[in-house]
């Protein structure tokens, strides 16, 4: 049969990869999609360096839109990022017929229901494995492994960056500034660092996920988010003599009034699996209500791991492209015309546990006006730390971990707690969540 013709927008890290990997593996790859997967058109600004990589294997343009109206061209694989010129070069192989594989998750996140539109309608495939958590197959896993189950929840560990400096600040004491400054200077971290760290690359990938598990639309400007920036070490220290670890989690749970789609610093025992996941890698916690806890581990960028997720996609649509698009999978994994119109919960409803830091006068009765504050609010303790003063001091920390609670009525406990006159300064207060059903 003859090959399926590829064109490739971007030859940068993951599409060097993809090419190399494609090349390396050809033999075992068309064992499996049942025809060779051939890149036949290339373009990328750097035409030297397109040439550079692929020896003459290919036609290289600098212009990405002659590749995607090449009519030779069966699938257009799409590595170029952002959210304005890709989605109109998307946009436009759709409408020329082509099937459409990207990492983009920025795009999908922001642009997916557009898209995903447009592909039904055209009756093309929009394929997107390393959009999530890179080599980590979690789109088949919650698509196609788990469609008996309704999914309950799932938690990521889905940034490496922000994993990479969570584990140093912890491991070597340091500030995040700190960490920030060495984590770009390895190439951990980006020079414009805010994506990552500041909890959007994570919500955009936990948008792509609750969508998929929950059968909902992408909606990625309901979900919650907050970074890393403003997390101290102190945080991280009280945290670990308290059994657990701070993760940059992004969150999607199916409560019975609505959906919760959240990005936040997490507090999770250490006990857990996923606690115990550091550096650069990736994990995803998924339960359904069938199979229990599943979880998922890898590496969640790079060359070659990512390459791995977008040369799956490919045997998939090389597979696909002939069925009747009635019967491929779906874009989001539940039929289009019977996706669900759950809202997103804003934050004030989301329940969970809570990590609260604050400095106290080490005097009688400050204990006291705090715990009736919680107590109003039906908001249970679970744990209490207190330190000594520091010699000379007057003040001291004080740390509470509550039961679950609501997020509205805690809003409403810190203001209180920051009002007393024996409290000093702001309340730090981290989620936290068990993870354990
Ligand atoms: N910047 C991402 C991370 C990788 O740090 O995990 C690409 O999604």
């Amino acid at each position: 049969m003859k090959p399926i013709n590829v064109g490739l927008l971007g030859i940068g890290t993951v599409g060097g990869g993809v090419w190399t990997v494609l090349k390396r593996n050809e033999e075992e790859i068309s064992r499996r999609a049942g025809r060779s997967i051939r890149i036949s058109h290339v373009a990328d600004r750097n035409l030297d360096h397109a040439r550079n990589v692929t020896g003459g294997g290919a036609r290289i343009t600098d212009d990405a839109y002659a590749v995607v109206a090449d009519p030779d061209i069966d699938i257009v694989v799409e590595l170029i990022g952002g959210y304005t010129v890709a989605r109109d070069l998307v946009l436009k192989a759709i409408e020329n017929g082509k099937h459409v594989v990207t990492a983009n998750k920025a795009l999908l996140a922001v642009h997916g229901n557009e898209i995903f539109a447009a592909a039904q309608k055209k009756g093309v495939m929009v394929a997107f494995e390393a959009a999530v958590a890179g080599g980590i197959p979690i789109i088949k896993a919650l698509r196609e492994g788990l469609s008996a189950n309704r999914i309950q929840w799932l938690a990521g560990i889905i940034n490496g960056t922000t994993n990479f400096i969570l584990s140093e600040m912890r491991d070597k004491g340091l500030a995040f500034a700190d960490v920030l400054k060495e984590a770009q200077r390895l190439g951990y971290a980006e020079a414009d660092p805010t994506f990552d760290i500041e909890g959007v690359d994570a919500a955009h990938k936990a948008t792509i996920m609750s969508a998929i598990a929950f059968g909902i639309p992408m909606q990625f400007d309901k979900a919650y988010i907050e970074g890393i920036s403003k997390l101290d070490a102190t945080d991280i220290k009280y945290a670990e003599q308290l059994g657990y670890r701070i993760k940059l989690l992004g969150i999607a749970k199916h409560k019975k009034n609505g959906i919760e789609l959240r990005v936040h610093p997490t507090l999770i025992p250490t006990k857990r699996l996923i606690a115990n996941v550091e550096g650069a890698m990736n994990a995803v916690l998924v339960w359904g209500d069938a199979v229990g806890a599943t979880l998922y581990y890898g590496k969640g960028a790079g060359a070659e791991p990512t390459a791995s997720a977008v040369i799956a996609d490919l045997v998939d649509v090389t597979r696909l492209h002939t069925a009747d698009p009635k019967n491929r999978v779906p874009h989001l994994a539940f039929q289009p015309d019977r996706l669900s119109d759950l809202p997103i919960l804003p934050m004030a409803e989301v329940e969970t546990a809570y990590y609260l830091r604050l400095t106290a006068a080490d005097k009688p009765g400050v204990l006291a006006d705090i715990t009736r504050i919680l107590a109003d609010l039906s908001i249970s303790i679970d744990a209490m730390l207190q330190k000594e003063p520091a010699e000379g001091e007057s003040q001291t920390d004080v740390v509470i971990l509550t039961h679950v609670a609501l997020e509205k009525d805690v809003d409403a406990a810190i203001v209180r707690i920051e009002a007393l006159a024996s409290i000093t300064g702001k309340v730090t207060r981290i989620r936290m969540e068990e993870l354990n059903g």
